[in-house]
């Protein structure tokens, strides 16, 4: 099994709500860094199918996604990015091109189209994009689908707005970059977000009762517009 293999020694643990995230060093690699996912719970087997395709997909399609190393029936080994998670640049109202890489990669995301809808990350909360080497990269792709790519902004633009610290003039800087950046490079205009953005919203509550707290915070439709 990859995870109780005396190859691979633990690191650190990551955050995360579901599964279990850690970072490792392949010791016959020359303590070459990677990142093992466990997957937990009755869906476990699954989620890790499916996420193992969408990353090889996403590889294949050129999206900056990390490597698959290996990986067995509840486990993934994949390539470590060094570097700093979107949650963090957020928090410390970071102004650096990262807001324009990360609309690059969501317009190179939803490029990929079926018949009347595209290509859509899903959980698109911001601990799932790591600024590495100047370049984002997604990671997290266990609930991906297709749909109506105001869908995936209306999150991005949710989470950058309500995280810590919310609201402030730098965070509705931060959306209006983003959005603008992802106008320009799909060559879209962004129009009607209010039925996406109140679906975020009652996301986000859901997901706070269950986990039993509200931030309460207060958002008005003007965030969202260029
Ligand atoms: N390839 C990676 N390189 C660096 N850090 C990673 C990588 N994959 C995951 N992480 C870290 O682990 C955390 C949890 O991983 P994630 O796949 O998002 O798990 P979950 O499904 O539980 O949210 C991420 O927010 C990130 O900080
Ligand atoms: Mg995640």
């Amino acid at each position: 099994m990859l995870y109780v293999n005396d190859n691979i020694k633990i690191i650190e643990k990551y955050f995360s709500r579901r599964h279990s995230v850690y970072k490792v060093e392949i010791q016959s690699e020359n303590k070459t860094p990677a990142v093992l996912k466990v997957y937990e719970g009755e869906k476990a087997t699954v989620l890790c199918r499916t996420e193992r395709e969408n990353l090889e997909r996403l590889h294949r399609l050129d999206l900056r996604v990390p490597q698959v190393l290996a990986w067995e029936e509840k486990a993934l080994l994949m390539e470590f990015l060094p570097g700093m998670t979107v949650s963090r640049l957020a928090e410390n109202l970071d102004a650096g091109s990262w807001i324009e890489k990360m609309a690059y990669w969501f317009a190179r995301l939803h490029s990929v189209e079926n018949a009347s809808s595209c290509m859509l990350k899903g959980d698109a909360n911001l601990r799932n994009f790591i600024f590495s080497g100047g370049e984002i990269f997604g990671i997290d792709f266990e609930e991906m689908g297709f749909g109506d790519f105001r869908q995936d902004l209306s999150e991005v633009c949710f989470f950058l707005l309500t995280d810590y610290p919310p609201l402030t003039p730098e965070k509705d800087h931060m959306v209006r970059r983003f959005l603008k950046a992802y106008a320009k490079h799909a060559g879209k205009s962004i129009d009607d977000m209010d039925k996406f953005i109140l679906k975020s919203r009652s996301n986000a509550r859901i997901r706070r009762a269950t986990r039993g707290r509200d931030t309460g915070t207060v958002l008005r439709l003007s965030h969202f517009r260029l």
